[in-house]
């Protein structure tokens, strides 16, 4: 067996906020409690990618309802000073979710302003109900007033990578989460 050593990107991170056994932990009472919210009811699971791409593979298999499972993707407007600050959609469902129960879930509630248009479009769709889970939520940090139904941790505002979050697309692959140490959030070469 080839010897395990530790991951180099570990070396790029200040600080691990969230450890690979306290998402694991979370995730089987996230799963828990998503099943005792849907009861009998299928759930027409809906992901945000690339960030929600993780998490939603692992809470999925935490979940006991029967589920079908569809992505979207969501530019992000925060370089994009021609979008006005609104996220547009880049990938749309392929599933119809008239009259069905859609969970949407994203990696991280920041401002709120992906999930509040996402839910939006979705509701545009008639689904019987619409219900958001996150695995992280920087509480103090909205500017559009949004809960999510189902969180996993509430973190501070600090610039997280790991476990699908990204930095110019590298870390998602990180089983935890982490603040990037600081001289490597701007480097030239990824501009
Ligand atoms: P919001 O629209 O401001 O709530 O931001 C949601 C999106 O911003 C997330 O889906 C992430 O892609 C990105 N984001 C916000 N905070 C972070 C972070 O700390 N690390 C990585 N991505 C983040
Ligand atoms: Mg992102």
């Amino acid at each position: 067996m080839p010897k395990l050593k530790p991951s180099a990107t570990h070396a790029d991170l200040e600080t691990v906020l969230v450890s690979e056994s306290a998402i694991k932990r979370r995730l089987k009472k996230l799963g828990e409690d998503i099943s005792h919210a849907y009861g009998d009811e299928e759930i027409t699971v809906v992901a945000i990618i690339n960030g929600a791409i993780l998490f939603t593979a692992d809470l999925i298999r935490a979940i006991r309802n029967p589920i079908r499972l569809d992505c979207i993707r969501i530019s992000s407007y925060r370089n994009d000073t021609r979008s006005h600050g609104r996220p547009q959609l880049l990938h749309s469902l392929q599933l119809d979710i008239a009259n069905r129960h859609v969970l949407l879930i994203d990696d991280i509630l920041d401002t709120g302003k992906t999930l509040a248009v996402v839910v939006e479009m979705i509701k545009k769709q008639s689904p019987a109900s619409v219900r958001t889970c996150v695995l992280l939520d920087k509480i103090g940090r909205r500017e559009v007033e949004f809960e999510a139904d189902f969180v996993g941790f509430q973190i501070p505002d600090r610039f997280v990578v790991g476990y699908g979050l990204d930095f110019a697309e590298r870390y998602r692959n990180l089983p935890c989460i982490g603040v990037l140490k600081p001289h490597l959030q701007n480097p030239p070469e990824w501009a």
